[in-house]
């Protein structure tokens, strides 16, 4: 079985990408064929006004990807730009799919009801789902490992091989399935969803000293007032830390918070120092990695990528020539 996966290179990776997408990536190397790939096409997408320094970001992105345990041996790692094939397949995809069917995606539709988004109204922002079909089909992936949010695009990619298929009369694609996996709940430090625009974020390369100013100023259970105050976890960020990255001591904690025998400083500490358990490693990891080890990987993994890409297309383009 193989799986297809892509990330935008749009800035460094914090604690919510690494428990919500890398573990998974990291953990399906072992039983599937991965192709894991930087979609630096995509950060146009909604980005192409911001000057983003796309080359250094996709490095960087691989980097952390390497450091939190994407194994080059195990995956297939590439640059979505590199391999020309998935513009052309995009634009093949793009003759046949109806921009009513792009119209009534959710991402779409809620983007166009936020002001700045739609100022900017790019074709390219509305063909998305288009392009993430090309990256995901050249390669016949059957799998496709997904955030509820993306569904959409999965249902989208299905229907788009379907009318591929009845338009020109031959069965060349797979239809992808997505692989949904069950995400902890992760906020940022302020409660609300982490993002680098909100500055709530832990970063990979976080160092001990900012994971500890960071989990200090975290808000907890505003009932707590004196140690011995009974604490509700469930209202408490900390604890959902606790409970993603501390599986150990999670139970007794929400025990102790709950009897007001530990505070919330101590308790605090204890999940910074668990934090920093998880990212000392993967810091190392990342300083020990420089770019030109980075690009031997990305071009080792293009040509992978590439002659699978180049021979899906020549197929694709028999069946319409
Ligand atoms: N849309 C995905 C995201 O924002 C990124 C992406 C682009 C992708 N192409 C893909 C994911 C193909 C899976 C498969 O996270
Ligand atoms: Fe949150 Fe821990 Fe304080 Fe309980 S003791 S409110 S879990 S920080």
């Amino acid at each position: 079985m193989r799986i297809v996966s892509g990330m935008r290179p749009t800035g460094k990776l914090h604690l919510g990408h690494f428990i919500g997408v890398l573990k998974n990536w990291v953990a399906l190397q072992e039983k599937y064929d991965t192709f894991y790939f930087v979609a630096d096409w995509h950060a146009l997408s909604t980005k192409y006004d911001e000057g983003l320094d796309l080359n250094e970001l996709s490095i960087e992105l691989v980097k952390e990807w390497i450091a939190c345990g994407i194994d080059p041996k195990k995956s297939i790692l590439f640059r979505q730009s590199d391999i020309k094939e998935h513009a052309e397949l995009y634009l093949v995809l793009n003759m046949i799919t109806p921009v009513s069917w792009l119209e009534r995606n959710p991402t779409y539709k809620d983007a166009m009801n936020q002001p700045e988004y739609r100022e900017k109204n790019n074709a390219g922002f509305l063909t998305y789902p288009v392009l993430q079909t090309a990256d995901i089909i050249l390669y016949d992936a059957n799998l496709v490992p997904i955030g509820e949010d993306q569904k959409p695009h999965l249902e989208l990619a299905r229907e788009i091989v379907r009318r591929f298929h009845y338009m020109f009369k031959k069965e060349i694609f797979t239809e992808p399935k997505e692989l949904l996996t069950e995400i902890p709940r992760l906020p940022g430090l302020d409660g609300r969803k982490m993002s680098k625009s909100f500055n709530n974020a832990i970063y990979l390369d976080d160092d001990e000293k900012s994971i500890w100013a960071k989990v200090r100023m975290a808000k907890t259970d505003p009932a707590r007032i004196k140690k011995t105050d009974p604490g509700h976890p469930e209202v408490c960020i900390i604890f959902d830390y606790h409970n993603a990255f501390n599986k150990e001591e999670v139970v007794e904690i929400e025990k102790e918070c709950r009897a007001g025998t530990i505070g919330c400083v101590e308790c605090k500490k204890r999940c910074a120092a668990k934090i920093n358990e998880l990212l000392s490693p993967i810091r190392e990891k990342k300083a020990s990695l420089n770019e030109s080890m980075i690009l031997d990987i990305i071009n080792e993994g293009n040509k992978k990528a590439g002659n699978i890409a180049n021979e899906k297309m020549e197929e694709v383009n028999k069946v319409i020539f």
